[in-house]
């Protein structure tokens, strides 16, 4: 048997709606997966549920909104993941070369307990969610995801970060093997990006091993990757292997790029365009047969989010620290 149809998952074993929306049975089954899945291919798709009920404490937190999501295909082939090529299709019909397993991750830098630890025991004690977050890509469109996961925080508080640790470091896989677009220099590899660390201890920062109740695929950042919602997508740094807490702003891929397009900060902003084009609306992925993209909508401050983390901006010149 290939890898590839190893990896597919079983029309049976794909989670229905009204499984899907029961979230206590959904929580359940997370639980009894190791590490919580390391595995997905994520061709075949559940529908998406036509209404997600959200309680007001949800919605008041940012950590679910009732916006219709975007579809399971949609959210699975239209990707940006340069390691398996630059195009929007080419990640999800990429080989499966990633090796899902054994996956560990180096947590290192100003912290009292560093580590490599395999993710099983990176996620060990610390309880997964479903959280339907707002994505707003760079580019002006966006998407809205369940995403399956846990508080970066309750991950990186184990580690004790000292007070040098200003800011906090993300490392994807460095290996032209298992990741055929690193042999292009298409950007500078391994991909690296960072937050500040009030911004990573932030309850919205998530840390993602699935999406819509299945192991995260390899296209949407196997088998872990960072969601971060009121910053535009590229800070989402997908299959992490290292992460470090550091004491200066580090090195990210996209501002080692261009740094005039690309801000280390990179919080969503209607008001700072793009150099090269407007950010004031996006249009979101419509999730129709027919058409790909909705009609446009405007960007909302902080994507939606600024009740939550604007106080972490307070006082700064967010023109200046786009
Ligand atoms: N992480 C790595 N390692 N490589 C990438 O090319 N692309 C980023 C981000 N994380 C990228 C990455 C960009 S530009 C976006 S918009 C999101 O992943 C896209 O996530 P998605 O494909 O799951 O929608």
């Amino acid at each position: 048997m290939s890898l590839r149809d190893a990896l597919r998952v079983p029309a049976a074993e794909i989670t229905d709606e009204p499984v899907y929306r029961d979230r206590r049975r959904l929580l359940a089954a997370l639980a009894a997966v190791p590490g919580l899945g390391l595995a997905g291919c994520g061709k075949a798709a559940p529908p998406p549920p036509s209404k997600v009920v959200v309680t007001p404490e949800q919605a008041r937190s940012g950590f679910r909104t009732s916006e219709p999501l975007t579809r399971y295909e949609d959210v699975t082939t239209y990707n940006n993941f340069y390691e398996f090529g630059t195009g929007k299709g080419d990640p999800s019909r990429a080989d499966f070369t990633l090796r899902l397993k054994p996956w560990s991750v180096a947590v290192g830098g100003h912290c009292a307990k560093p580590g490599v630890l395999a993710l099983d025991d990176l996620l060990k004690g610390v309880t997964p969610e479903e959280r339907i977050y707002r994505l707003r890509c760079v580019e002006g469109w966006s998407m809205v995801i369940p995403w399956l996961g846990v508080p970066l925080a309750d991950v990186l508080k184990r580690f004790q970060p000292t007070s040098k640790a200003k800011y906090v470091a993300f490392t994807t896989l460095n290996d032209p093997k298992q990741m055929p677009g690193q042999r292009y220099p298409a950007l500078e590899w391994p991909y690296r990006e960072g937050l500040r660390i009030d911004e990573a201890m932030h309850p919205l920062a998530f840390l993602v091993t699935g999406l819509y109740g299945k192991p995260l695929p390899q296209q949407n950042g196997a088998p872990l990757r960072l969601v971060v919602p009121w910053k535009y997508g590229f800070k989402g740094i997908k299959s992490i292997v290292a992460i470090t807490f550091v004491e200066s702003m580090p090195f990210t891929s996209w501002n080692d790029a261009q740094s005039s397009e690309y801000g280390f900060f990179s919080n969503v902003n209607p008001n700072v365009d793009h150099p090269r084009w407007s950010q004031k609306t996006e249009r979101r992925i419509a999730g129709t047969q027919s058409k790909l993209f909705a009609e446009r909508i405007p960007t909302r401050m902080f994507n939606g989010y600024a009740e939550q983390v604007a106080g972490l901006y307070a006082g700064m010149n967010l023109r200046k620290w786009f």
